[in-house]
């Protein structure tokens, strides 16, 4: 029945914690890679979350992908006007999964505001330079540095390398470096450490450890080790997930 469901997850929840060693751990029934429904019922228990953690000031930056996509679907009215920014540059994703176009719809469903940046990832060192001066872009790195509440996804390695037309010279560094898991445009192998990052700009790693909340969101049993691998770092302080990742995780490779 119903009420041993919420039981079970409970103690699903904290097993994760344990092994994960991540502070906050919310996880929904079902398997994200099977249903996009369960991607709602995240962005759901995301959105609930928000709720209890925002306020006049708050500041949230976002990634983009699929997960984040879903929690716009089911974003509903916050209490306080809150900033919505993308955290990084857009990857060359489908329109509708980067982070730009996600901000403006939360933002829209919030009865927020938003910033957008289009700026491409990766970028080149010298357009690095150059873009960072020009006011406008600036103008969104400053919000974005003065974020307090981050909401990102965590992808696979492999499949985000793929999605993201990745050159085969770094393809090729992925594959022996033993790449894992993706988040930010950083790439992470099993122990958790940085293998490659993609050069953008926006929030780094390092800017994560001086947020107030930094909640990641990801789930299905195909994302079980990249969960692991990002959670090696430890940099978020709440993660919300399925219960087909966190079986898996649990029962190990
Ligand atoms: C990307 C984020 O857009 O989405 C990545 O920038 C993240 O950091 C990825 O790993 C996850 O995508 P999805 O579609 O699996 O939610």
């Amino acid at each position: 029945g119903m009420m041993r469901e919420i039981v079970g997850l409970s103690v699903l929840e904290k097993q994760i914690r344990e092994k994960l060693k991540v502070r906050n751990v919310i996880i929904v029934p079902g398997n994200s890679d099977e249903y996009e429904w369960v991607k709602q019922e995240m962005g759901k228990a995301c959105v609930t979350y928000l709720k209890k953690i925002v306020t006049t000031r708050s500041i949230i930056a976002v990634t983009g992908g699929t997960t984040m996509a879903a929690i716009a679907d089911v974003m509903t009215p916050l209490n306080h006007r809150i900033l919505f920014v993308p955290a990084r540059g857009g990857v060359g994703e489908k329109a509708e999964n980067q982070a730009s176009s996600i901000v403006s719809q939360m933002a829209h469903k919030a009865n927020g505001e938003y910033r957008q940046l289009f700026v491409p990832d990766p970028i080149s060192e010298s357009a690095y330079q150059t873009l960072i001066d020009e006011p406008m872009i600036r103008d969104v790195l400053e919000h974005i540095k003065g974020s307090n509440i981050v909401i990102h996804g965590i992808g696979d390695a492999n499949t985000m390398a793929k999605r993201r037309k990745t050159s085969e010279e770094t393809m090729r560094k992925l594959i022996t470096n033993h790449a894992v898991s993706e988040a930010f445009g950083y790439y992470f192998n099993q122990d958790g450490a940085v293998v490659h990052k993609v050069r953008t700009v926006g929030l780094q790693l390092e800017d994560l450890s001086s947020i107030d909340h930094v909640i990641a969101v990801a789930g299905g049993t195909s994302k079980a080790e990249a969960i692991e691998s990002y959670f090696k770092q430890g940099k978020s302080d709440l993660l919300i997930t399925d219960e087909a990742a966190a079986e898996q995780i649990l029962r190990g490779k």
